[in-house]
C-alpha cells in the first residue's frame, strides 16, 4: 500500500507529532510523517522530529504581523511542495482562517483534550474537574471552520480521580492520545482511498 503523505502541525512539546511519526513507521501502516511544521522556531517538538529524520520546517507567525491568511500562505506553499495528502494538527495553537480550512477541507484532522463537543478551546482540563466529571479524554475530528466543531473521527476516555489536578488529568489524557492518534488517523487514510 503507498502509504498517505502526512505533516503535523505543531507549536510545543509535540508527543503527539512523536507519536504520530512512530506509529507511520510500522510495516502495516497507512501513513507517513514525512514533514513537520511548527508556527514557532523555538518549539522543542521540532527537534524531536529531527532527531528521528523527519524533515522540519519553522514558520514563525509573528513575521506576518497580524495577516493570517499570509501566514497560513506560506504553510501551504511548503505543504505542497512536499506533496503532502493529510494534514494532522498535534498542539497547534493558531486559529485557522476560512481559507486554509477549505483549502484542506476533508483532509485535515486535530486531536482535541476532551471528550468534544465538551470543552472546546482551552483549559479542558481544569474546567472537567470543576465541572465535577467523572471522565475525560480526548477527540480525534476533522477540521471546519468552527473551532473544536468538526465531525468527530474517534474518542479515549480516561477517569478522572478523586485528587487530580488540571496537569495530572493532563498527563493522563496524553497517554491516551498517544493510542488514539495514531490509531484514528491510521483508520482516517485507510478510508480515504478505500
Ligand atoms: C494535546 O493535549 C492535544 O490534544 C492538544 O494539545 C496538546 C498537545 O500536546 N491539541 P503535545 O504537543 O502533542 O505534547
Amino acid at each position: 500500500m503507498t502509504r498517505t503523505r502526512v505533516a503535523v502541525l505543531i507549536s510545543g512539546a509535540g508527543s503527539n507529532m512523536a507519536a504520530l511519526i512512530d506509529a507511520g513507521r510500522r510495516d502495516d501502516a497507512a501513513f507517513e510523517v514525512v514533514l513537520v511544521v511548527s508556527n514557532r522556531s523555538d518549539a522543542s517538538g521540532l527537534d524531536i522530529a529531527a532527531g528521528k529524520g523527519v524533515e522540519t520546517v519553522a514558520l514563525n507567525h509573528a513575521d506576518h504581523g497580524r495577516d493570517r491568511e499570509a501566514h497560513e500562505r506560506a504553510i501551504d506553499a511548503v505543504l505542497a511542495g512536499r506533496d503532502i495528502q493529510v494534514v494532522a494538527l498535534a498542539g497547534y495553537m493558531r486559529l485557522l482562517t476560512p481559507w486554509l480550512v477549505g483549502r484542506w477541507a476533508g483532509r485535515m484532522v486535530n486531536i482535541h483534550p476532551s471528550l468534544l463537543p465538551l470543552y472546546p478551546g482551552l483549559d479542558t482540563h481544569a474546567r472537567a474537574i470543576a465541572a465535577g466529571d467523572k471522565e475525560a479524554g480526548a477527540t480525534v475530528h476533522l477540521v471546519t471552520e468552527g473551532v473544536d466543531e468538526g465531525p468527530v473521527l474517534a474518542q479515549a476516555r480516561v477517569p478522572i480521580l478523586p485528587d487530580d489536578n488540571a496537569s495530572a488529568l493532563q498527563e493522563r489524557v496524553k497517554v491516551a492520545e498517544h493510542q488514539l492518534y495514531p490509531t484514528a488517523l491510521d483508520a482516517f487514510c485507510r478510508k480515504l482511498w478505500a
